[in-house]
């Protein structure tokens, strides 16, 4: 068996040194700001040991990889209610796209492109106060991570609202066909803020190990969701976690995954481990150019690869 650390240092140390790195989201000003050079890696094992390479500590914008936990809160909510309101079939468009809803009458693709994570928003947001929803998702990552300093990076949320055009069109569409029942305004301000939550690496590992454990964080033994349902959220993120991306995906790296225009990429080992990467340069379907490759290198070298 192959060394875990030793690995995922030798990983961390080659993809420092490529000079591909991708291009850095600049459609949300404040995300243009991230260095190109930064890459950090954390692979946390089924006995919890922990490894890590590179900028493993440094925080960055969760985005879309946020999408993961606001699905399991909305689950955990109404159950399989949830997908009346939200798909599961991957897009094969864009995580922006609105073609699509026109034709399905507002019912979005997959809980994980735009328009599917502002529906699953406005169902966390049902009955709430704004901050109260939000609050509801921040506590959860903060259990998960074990870490009660993740905060939300009010900077790029706020450069998000200013700039997020079209989601404001994706979720005025839907309200149109009653698919959102919250004020437009109320459940863009929580989906905008819970994609500005920044952890690192560490943290963001350390998060999504319940779903590598049969729905069990093993730090804690605290059951967060059932096997059935992990496994479930697993098959999301394998089919649709990158988008137009997830086919290429799954045929090179071969996990569940789920990326963020911010560059990182949670990535789980069903039985072995979560993974987190992290590269602000993205590819053209907008997942972490270096964070792929490095998923793909880590997989090859440890046998990971689900199938
Ligand atoms: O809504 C947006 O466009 C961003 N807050 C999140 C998009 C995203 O992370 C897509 N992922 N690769």
């Amino acid at each position: 068996m192959p060394d875990l650390a030793g690995v995922v240092r030798a990983i961390a140390d080659e993809m420092r040194a490529r000079p591909d790195r991708g291009e850095v989201a600049r459609y949300i000003p404040e995300l243009a700001r991230a260095d190109p050079r930064a890459f950090g890696l954390a692979v946390i094992d089924a006995a919890g040991t922990v490894a890590v390479g590179g900028d493993a500590d440094v925080p960055f914008s969760i985005q879309s990889i946020s999408k993961v936990f606001t699905l399991t809160l909305a689950l955990g909510m109404i159950g399989d209610r949830l997908w009346r309101r939200v798909g599961r079939e991957p897009s094969g468009n864009p995580f922006n796209s609105i073609v699509q809803l026109e034709l399905e009458r507002g019912v979005p693709r997959n809980p994980f492109i735009n328009a599917g994570a502002i529906a699953v928003t406005d169902v966390i947001l049902s009955g709430h106060q704004p901050r109260e929803a939000l609050g509801e998702i921040l506590r959860f990552l903060q259990a998960l991570a074990q870490d009660p300093t993740i905060t939300i990076d009010e900077a790029v949320a706020a450069s998000e609202k200013r700039t997020g055009f079209r989601n404001v069109a994706l979720a005025n569409f839907m309200r149109s066909f009653g698919v959102l029942d919250n004020p437009v305004d109320y459940t863009l301000g929580v989906y905008f803020h819970h994609c500005a939550i920044a952890m690192s690496c560490r943290q963001l590992a350390t998060a999504g190990r319940f779903l590598a454990h049969s729905g069990r964080n093993p730090a804690t033994g605290y059951s967060v969701v059932s096997p059935e349902r992990a496994r479930r959220i697993n098959a999301v993120m394998l089919t649709c976690g990158h988008y137009d991306g997830s086919g290429e995906f799954a045929y090179r790296v071969g996990l569940p995954g789920k990326s963020g225009v911010g560059g990182g990429i949670l990535a789980i080992a069903p039985g072995k481990a979560s993974i987190a990467v992290w590269s602000p340069g993205l590819d053209a379907a907008g997942n972490s150019h270096l964070g792929r490759i490095a998923l793909e290198a880590l997989t090859k070298r440890l046998g990971w690869s689900i199938f």
